[in-house]
């Protein structure tokens, strides 16, 4: 079975070429182009695609897809926002995700985030660098003895969780469905976390009732000086309400490796360009906001066991196994 893979990087082709010896019935072909209305014609004699966040996977794609004779979408994620779900399963395609791949990859990311921005690690860096060893401007806040407030305890939530309470925070938490084997957090309700939490750190899905759900009244509802953190999806925080926010000094701190805008920039290099999203420009004019691209993934032990399940996703679709990556 051929696969065309979209969004590859050099990175993508590298840890999927490592292994593709272990799959001979897997043929890959990588295009760097992203998937779009435009790009999902270069697609031949494929019967499965694969694909990674920034794609788009909407309506028209999924239509041009069948067109093209696509039966198995390989998503190389575990979110699936970008996938017009309904449309695939009217036409027969399969869609398959990564549902884990490190999800300490990512609470380590959101923790750097968290002791970056708020013991100002970004700028001392450069500080330093430039020759300038003043204290100014770089007091921090402990996290020892602090609240962390977890919004969703899935996967990586709970690997966010372990290490606050490493880091000797009190965890306290908000889910749909909380888990009784966290024993050391106490679950309460999202008004009462925000209240709270001198540390908010967002780990659930982006759906239609997540989205928004950081906008301008629960801002107003956090408590002064929080470090906010989102690793998660950029649709939970409206951005506008996030800068209102900033700029009312809410904020310690807010790190961020995914926003609302961030499609056009994820894993590109834009550094010639002219930016053309100033609500991107002001966000990055705040002192105490750090942005990272979509980055919290991206480890050597993620990308592996990326490759790993996606490649046997793809030998599950063609024996006709039933698995529970499935999404339809
Ligand atoms: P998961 O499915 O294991 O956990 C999500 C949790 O959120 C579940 O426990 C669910 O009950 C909870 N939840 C759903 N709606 C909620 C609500 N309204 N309030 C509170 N909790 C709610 O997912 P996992 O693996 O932990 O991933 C979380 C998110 O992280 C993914 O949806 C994805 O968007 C994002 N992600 C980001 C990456 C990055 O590189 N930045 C990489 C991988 C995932």
């Amino acid at each position: 079975m051929k696969i065309t893979f979209f969004g590859a990087k050099s990175y993508d082709r590298e840890s999927f070429n490592r292994i593709s010896g272990q799959y001979p019935q897997l043929e890959m072909e990588f295009r760097e182009a992203e998937l779009s209305p435009e790009t999902a014609y270069y697609i031949e004699n494929s019967e499965a695609v694969c694909a990674f966040v920034s794609a788009d996977l909407g309506t028209k794609v999924i239509h041009i897809l069948h067109e093209r004779g696509v039966k198995l979408i390989l998503m190389r994620c575990a979110g699936y926002n970008n996938v017009d779900l309904d449309t695939a399963s009217e036409f027969g395609i399969k869609v398959m995700r990564v549902p884990e791949y490190s999800p300490e990859a990512v609470a380590e990311h959101a923790m750097a985030l968290a002791l970056a921005v708020s013991r100002r690690l970004h700028k001392a860096y450069f500080k330093v660098k430039e020759n300038n060893y003043s204290l100014n401007g770089l007091e921090g806040k402990n996290f020892y003895g602090k609240t962390a407030g977890i919004v969703g305890t899935g996967k990586i939530g709970a690997a966010m969780a372990r290490i606050c309470r490493g880091f000797g925070m009190k965890v306290i938490a908000c889910d749909t469905y909380p888990r009784k084997d966290l024993d050391f957090i106490e679950y309460v309700e999202l008004d009462e976390l925000l209240a709270t939490s001198n540390l908010v750190s967002l780990h659930c899905p982006l759906t239609a009732d997540t989205y928004h759900m950081i906008d301008i009244e629960a801002i107003k509802k956090m408590r002064n000086n929080v470090v906010l953190i989102n690793t998660s999806r950029g649709g939970l925080i409206k951005t506008e309400d996030l800068i209102a926010g900033i700029r009312e000094e809410k904020f310690f701190g807010v790190g961020l490796d995914v926003y609302e805008e961030e499609t056009c920039n994820v894993f590109e290099n834009h550094e010639d360009d002219i930016m053309m999203h100033s609500t991107t420009a002001r966000l990055l004019s705040f002192p105490n906001v750090i942005i990272t691209s979509h980055q919290a993934f991206f480890t050597e032990e993620a990308l592996s066991a990326i490759s790993e399940t996606t490649l046997n996703n793809a030998m599950a679709y063609l024996k006709g196994e039933n698995t529970d990556t499935e999404l339809n």
